[in-house]
């Protein structure tokens, strides 16, 4: 309030009595060790924002579930693209961490983390070599195959450089990538266990139907059908004489449906450490809203103009929020906020029915519609409690989609 009412009347005053100059802040930034000293306020706009008492809730609940269910958890980091996240995962009881291509498993054993799967195929012979070169660094990775010819081609490029590469069956249970269940897979599982350079580590299905399926009860009969025939396919390759241990899958949306399924080994969810308005909007056991985790994360923009008293422009547009989804960002804190896209680098605000008012220059939280590609538009994120800046982390993966 304080600060809204010297904004407008004075704003040097601001900039001179109650905000550190930039360059400190960036230099603060930089060297880190600013806990207690940085306030969210004092932070260039647009920024992401984690709110670390959230994200540890969150966190704690997955893997307080997991433990309880007697399932592993290899939370996917395709979410935050982050290794200091993936080592609180880690901290909390993780395997490791799923990465969804080679380049981002490649930036999280380079921050530190172990247990890597690699949760697309690995194809073309320069992949493969990334792939060979990845475990030897971190033998422990397990690579997804759907398909008989790539397996011979890593295993030529396993036994090419003396190792033998962990693989998971790629399950086709959603409506993406993999092979199909039953006697297709079982049979790609026998190829693989002919490979002198293959171990087969067992089978991954994940389906991303299910995950955003609207309503727990449809979401459960749909997660319960598909992963059923996943389960039949590690029975039919166990039969085989193969060994079969690992049934990875699941998600946010399915981590209390996927964890009663007898065959599961593993969860492998991903949004549930931020959480999105997406994710919100499938519906709980209790009503449409999914509220099993917190929504920790946002975009904080700054108010660059105010054209009316009904109207303003935030500095946050579709360079800061992903926009691949038919609804808008919500304002945190403040209710009745209209959100438009102002093009690439502004948000049009509707405060006709806002619940305070809004000044030139006041600081904006918004809740982000899509995690994911929202998160992979950062090159850094500020772990905050309340106004306090605790942490700065680098999104380490960002961009590595390859
Ligand atoms: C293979 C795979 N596993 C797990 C996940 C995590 O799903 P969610 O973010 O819905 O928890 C994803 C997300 O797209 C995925 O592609």
């Amino acid at each position: 309030m304080l600060r809204r009412t010297l904004f407008g009347l004075a704003p040097a005053l601001v900039m001179a009595g109650t905000r550190r100059p930039w360059k400190e802040v960036e230099r603060m930034i930089e060297t880190g060790g600013f806990k207690g000293r940085l306030s969210v306020d004092d932070l260039p706009t647009p920024a992401l924002l984690v709110d670390l008492d959230a994200l540890d809730w969150n966190i704690a609940k997955m893997a307080a579930h997991c433990k309880q269910k007697g399932l592993a958890l290899r939370p996917h980091g395709k979410t935050h693209k982050c290794p200091e996240i993936a080592k609180k995962l880690v901290a909390a009881g993780a395997v490791g961490a799923c990465a969804a291509k080679l380049s981002e498993a490649e930036a999280f054993a380079k921050g530190g983390i172990g247990g890597l799967l690699v949760t697309t195929a690995v194809i073309g012979q320069h992949k493969i070599e990334r792939a060979a070169a990845l475990a030897r660094i971190k033998p422990e990775t397990i690579l997804c195959v759907d398909n008989p010819r790539n397996a011979a081609e890593l295993d030529e490029a396993a036994r090419a450089a003396k190792l033998r590469l962990n693989v998971a069956i790629d399950l086709y249970v959603g409506n993406r990538t993999g092979i199909k269940t039953g006697a297709p897979a079982a049979a790609l599982a026998k190829e693989i266990d002919g490979l002198k350079g293959l171990k087969l580590a067992g089978l991954q299905a994940y389906a991303g139907h299910a995950a955003h399926r609207n309503g727990f009860e449809a979401r459960r009969e749909l997660s319960r059908n598909v992963m059923a025939t996943a389960v039949e396919t590690k029975k039919l390759i166990e039969a085989a004489g193969i060994a079969c241990p690992l049934l990875t899958g699941g998600s946010t949306g399915t981590y209390n449906i996927d964890c009663d399924i007898a065959g599961m080994t593993e969860l492998q969810p991903g949004s549930f450490v931020f959480m999105d308005i997406d994710y919100a909007r499938i519906g709980g056991p209790d009503g449409p809203v999914y509220k099993d985790f917190r929504h920790s994360l946002t975009v904080l923009t700054t108010v660059v103009s105010k054209p009316s008293d009904a109207e303003a422009v935030v500095d946050g547009g579709l360079k800061a929020f992903s926009t691949d989804k038919p609804f808008m960002p919500i304002a945190k804190g403040i209710e009745g906020i209209g959100f438009a896209w102002g093009g690439d680098e502004h948000g049009k605000l509707n405060l006709s029915k806002a619940s305070r008012a809004v000044a030139l220059g006041d600081r904006l939280e918004f809740v982000i519609p899509h995690c994911d590609p929202t998160v992979n538009l950062y090159d850094r994120m500020f772990g905050v409690r309340g106004q306090q800046v605790e942490t700065c982390w680098a999104v380490t993966a960002r961009g590595m989609s390859q």
